[in-house]
């Protein structure tokens, strides 16, 4: 696996929205993302640890990436869009609504191996029907690897997010297997990790690194730049994010 070397350009979720145009509070309402994020994403602190005796047990682990997948659909109007890794359904939910709330039909495909009964019950009670009726959900209970290789050739999306297994050679399939289905959009891959941020089978860095100059990326800084941080962290202290990757005339 070759080494990260952490050098990339890198902007934060605010100059991405003021590119984007957007304003918080009047294209969106934080408390939405809030709401979806507790409801899907939120995570508790384990008693005892350092986060839990000096910040709380709850915390909103970069409810960001939502708002970052739902500002790049609802502004470049993508409606075809793949998801590897659902976890617990936020951005599948983030990116259903950003379609819907442009008023048009859309897709969003996400596939993971370890979908479970009680995970996919919850997401459905989140969901809103009207939604459904207009974004079509197709959720792909079979690892990525397997997803592409049953894939039509010629099936195209608009933007495909990254974020199943972060292990070397699986990102590396996963971002060989999305280029060949995405001619204009964005490929957004999850757990870009600083050299100073070293954790077990996370190595999405290393493969970043590792692309040609030719393709061009950013990180972007998300978690919790939006929203108050409560370990007090600004986006200097921030040695992560999530790597954007404009593909053709977007
Ligand atoms: C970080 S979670 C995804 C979170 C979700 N994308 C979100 O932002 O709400 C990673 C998910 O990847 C899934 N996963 C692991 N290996 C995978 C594979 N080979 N293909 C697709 N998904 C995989 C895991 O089951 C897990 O649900």
């Amino acid at each position: 696996m070759p080494s990260r070397t952490g050098d990339i350009q890198t902007v934060t979720i605010n100059q991405v929205l003021e590119d984007l145009d957007i304003v918080v509070g009047e294209d969106f309402a934080m408390g939405d993302f809030d709401v979806l994020g507790w409801q899907l994403a939120a995570k508790v602190r384990e008693r005892g640890s350092h986060g839990y005796n000096h910040h709380g047990a709850l915390f909103r682990p970069n409810y960001e990436r939502g708002i970052l997948v739902h500002s790049l659909i609802q502004k470049k109007g993508l409606v075809k869009i793949l998801e590897i890794g659902f976890g617990r359904g936020y951005v599948t939910t983030c990116a259903a609504n950003a379609i819907y709330g442009k008023g048009i039909n859309g897709e969003v495909t996400t596939v993971d191996p370890f979908f479970d009964q009680q995970k996919l019950d919850n997401f459905s009670s989140v969901l809103d029907p009207a939604i459904t009726s207009m974004v079509k959900i197709n959720t792909m209970g079979q690892t990525s690897d397997h997803y592409f290789d049953s894939l039509h050739p010629k099936a195209r999306f608009d933007f495909i997010f990254i974020d199943g297994d972060h292990r070397y050679d699986s990102v590396r399939k996963d971002y060989e297997n999305a280029v060949k289905h995405i001619d204009r959009g964005y490929i957004l891959m999850d757990d870009y990790h600083m050299p100073t941020k070293v954790e077990k089978d996370i190595d999405v860095s290393n493969f970043v690194d590792s692309l040609p100059s030719s393709v061009e990326r950013k990180l972007v800084l998300t978690d919790r730049l939006l929203f108050n941080d409560d370990r007090g962290k600004t986006s200097d202290d921030l040695d992560y994010g999530m790597v954007l990757i404009p593909v053709g005339d977007i």
